[in-house]
């Protein structure tokens, strides 16, 4: 459910793009270390990756590579999120760029068996105009790949006001909704991202815990939690993954399920994300089951996918 394609380049395709990046390289400057000082300092280990994805060949080869890396890692369902307006530093329009991750998210699915939508992001530091041009793109762009508006970045650092015009777009047209929030600020971010952004479902959002009232709300509402628990180690909002929250609030009985955010930024997996869990925390199967039942319920596709993907889920801890 959570997972930016430009956190996600693997050594073989940065290799392909670049093949002056060795592996010493790609490990110092592609993989971030397994703790950051904080959120903003690991968005800035980003800059990598977003460098080598500035042509439509560039993005075409991430997108594909991502696809590899989900079919090797048993995933059968995924929302990619990226900022378009990230990519537009050798001259392709911020159209052309969600035009080509599109293409591309076609043809890894067609190739991989892999389903997956596509969510664009707005970035805490943009202005109001360049937010406005994203969730635009959500709007032009509904009916292909690209199923929701997110915003991500610095939480911390940037208030939400020159945002609030985008999301009103977005809710104004049906579009769905994500944000994150939670993560680099307690629970009153995530107050006010309900208040003011009117998600349906929250990246991260795992210092809601910080406010039973909160937890009580999102349980209410039915508000899905977005849980990336490497990634909350990595930018320092956990201390360590035995102090996670995740357990406490699949046990509240919020709706929740488990993501890895930067797969290759973290140096993780969905896999290594569960085996964590159940090393962890003891969950079993049935956990797993919950929250992968939750992720279908809360995922921005029709009531027709969400059916068939139940189907493969249940058959699939029936056989197991
Ligand atoms: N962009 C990539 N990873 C992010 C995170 N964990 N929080 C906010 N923005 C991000
Ligand atoms: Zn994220």
């Amino acid at each position: 459910m959570h997972l930016h394609l430009d956190c996600s380049l693997s050594f073989a395709v940065v290799q392909q793009i670049n093949p002056l990046v060795d592996y010493e390289t790609y490990q110092r400057s592609f993989v971030g270390p397994v703790k950051c000082t904080g959120l903003a300092d690991f968005l800035a280990r980003t800059t990598h990756g977003i460098g080598l994805m500035q042509t439509k060949a560039e993005l075409r080869l991430v997108t594909l590579d991502l696809f590899q890396q989900l079919k090797a890692d048993n995933v059968i369902y995924a929302e990619i999120r990226f900022a378009p307006l990230l990519h537009l530093q050798k001259g392709l329009t911020s159209e052309t760029v969600v035009q080509t991750v599109n293409e591309a998210t076609s043809e890894g699915m067609a190739t991989t068996g892999v389903e997956a939508g596509i969510i664009l992001c707005t970035l805490r530091h943009f202005e109001e105009a360049q937010s406005m041009e994203t969730v635009r793109l959500v709007e032009q762009f509904r009916g292909t790949n690209v199923v929701g508006f997110d915003i991500a970045s610095d939480e911390a650092g940037f208030p939400v006001d020159q945002h609030v015009k985008a999301f009103d777009f977005a809710k104004e047209h049906a579009l769905n909704i994500t944000a994150h929030a939670g993560e680099a600020r307690g629970a009153e971010s995530v107050w006010e991202t309900l208040r003011r952004f009117h998600p349906t479902r929250i990246g991260h959002g795992v210092r809601s815990m910080e406010d039973p009232r909160l937890m009580e709300y999102l349980k209410k509402a039915g508000i899905h939690l977005e849980v990336c628990p490497t990634s909350n180690v990595q930018t320092n909002v956990v201390d360590r993954i035995e102090n996670h929250p995740a357990d406490k609030i699949y046990r509240s009985g919020v709706s929740m399920s488990i993501s890895t955010d930067a797969r290759t930024i973290s140096n993780t997996c969905l896999a290594h994300e569960y085996h964590a869990m159940q090393e962890m925390f003891g969950w079993e199967k049935a956990d797993f089951f919950k929250c992968n039942l939750e992720a279908v319920e809360h995922a921005f596709i029709s009531e027709q996918k969400k059916a068939t993907l139940r189907e493969t889920i249940m058959a699939a801890y029936q056989s197991k």
